[in-house]
C-alpha cells in the first residue's frame, strides 16, 4: 500500500514465502507442532520487513586483512510479547535479534464486551528505545490499542506493531487511537464475524499455537 507522509503506515509483507507459509497455518488441519514451526518461520521473515529501517552507526572493526568502518545497529530494539499469542512470534524474533530485550503484557478479551482486561505486565526499560509489539491477531485492536497505551505510558521513542493476520476493522480501530504506530502483516483478511474472529482467518491462534482448545 502506498504511504504518504503523515498517514497512518501499514505494510503488508506478500513475499512469497510469507505468504505459502500463512496458507499452511490458516489450514484447520495443520497440528500445533507444525503450526509453531510455520509460525516461527513467518515471524523470522516478517521481523526483517519490521527492522528494515533500523537506525544504524558505523564502527571501527579489524578484519583478518585490514582494519575497516563497518555498519552495526545503533541499539537492539526491544520487542513486546502480547499474552499469550504474541509468545508464538517471539522464536522468531529473537532468532534475527538475539540481543533484544523482552517485555510482556497480559491482555485478555472480554468475550461479551470484546475489550482488552489488563492481567500481567513486566517490562524492561522502555525510555528512550524502538519499541516492536508483536501479537499474531489484529482483530478488533481492543488489546493491541490497550497494550501500545502501556508501551508509551513508559515513553519509548518509537513503536512498530508486528501481526501475522489483520482484519481491516482492527487497522481502522488501531490507526484511530495510534495512528503514530506503523503496522506489519502478512495479510489483510476480509472482516472480523459476530464474534471477533478474522475470517478467513486461522481461528484461535493462541489456542493453534499452544493446543488447547
Ligand atoms: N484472536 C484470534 O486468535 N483469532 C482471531 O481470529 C481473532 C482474535
Amino acid at each position: 500500500m502506498p504511504y504518504s507522509a503523515g498517514m497512518p503506515e501499514l505494510h503488508v509483507v506478500d513475499h512469497p514465502l510469507v505468504q505459502h507459509k500463512l496458507t499452511q497455518m490458516r489450514r484447520f488441519d495443520t497440528p500445533s507442532e507444525r503450526f509453531r514451526q510455520l509460525l516461527t518461520e513467518t515471524s523470522l521473515l516478517l521481523t526483517y520487513e519490521v527492522t528494515r529501517e533500523l537506525p544504524l552507526t558505523t564502527t571501527t572493526i579489524t578484519t583478518p586483512l585490514v582494519e575497516t568502518e563497518a555498519p552495526e545497529l545503533v541499539e537492539h530494539p526491544v520487542v513486546v510479547s502480547i499474552l499469550r499469542a504474541g509468545n508464538g512470534l517471539l522464536d522468531g524474533v529473537l532468532q534475527v535479534i538475539p540481543g533484544a530485550r523482552v517485555g510482556h503484557v497480559g491482555l485478555y478479551r472480554d468475550h461479551e464486551t470484546l475489550q482488552a482486561v489488563e492481567y500481567y505486565c513486566k517490562f524492561p526499560s522502555l525510555e528512550g528505545q524502538t519499541v516492536i509489539v508483536v501479537d499474531p491477531m489484529l482483530a478488533t485492536g481492543n488489546s493491541a490499542a490497550a497494550a501500545l497505551d502501556r508501551v508509551k505510558a513508559d515513553g519509548p521513542a518509537a513503536i512498530r506493531f508486528l501481526c501475522l493476520l489483520a482484519a481491516p476493522e482492527g487497522i481502522a480501530a488501531l490507526h484511530e487511537v495510534h495512528p503514530d504506530v506503523p503496522i506489519w502483516t502478512a495479510s489483510v483478511d476480509e472482516c472480523l464475524n459476530e464474534v471477533g474472529y478474522i475470517v478467513p482467518g486461522l481461528g484461535d491462534a493462541g489456542d493453534r499455537i499452544f493446543g488447547t482448545t
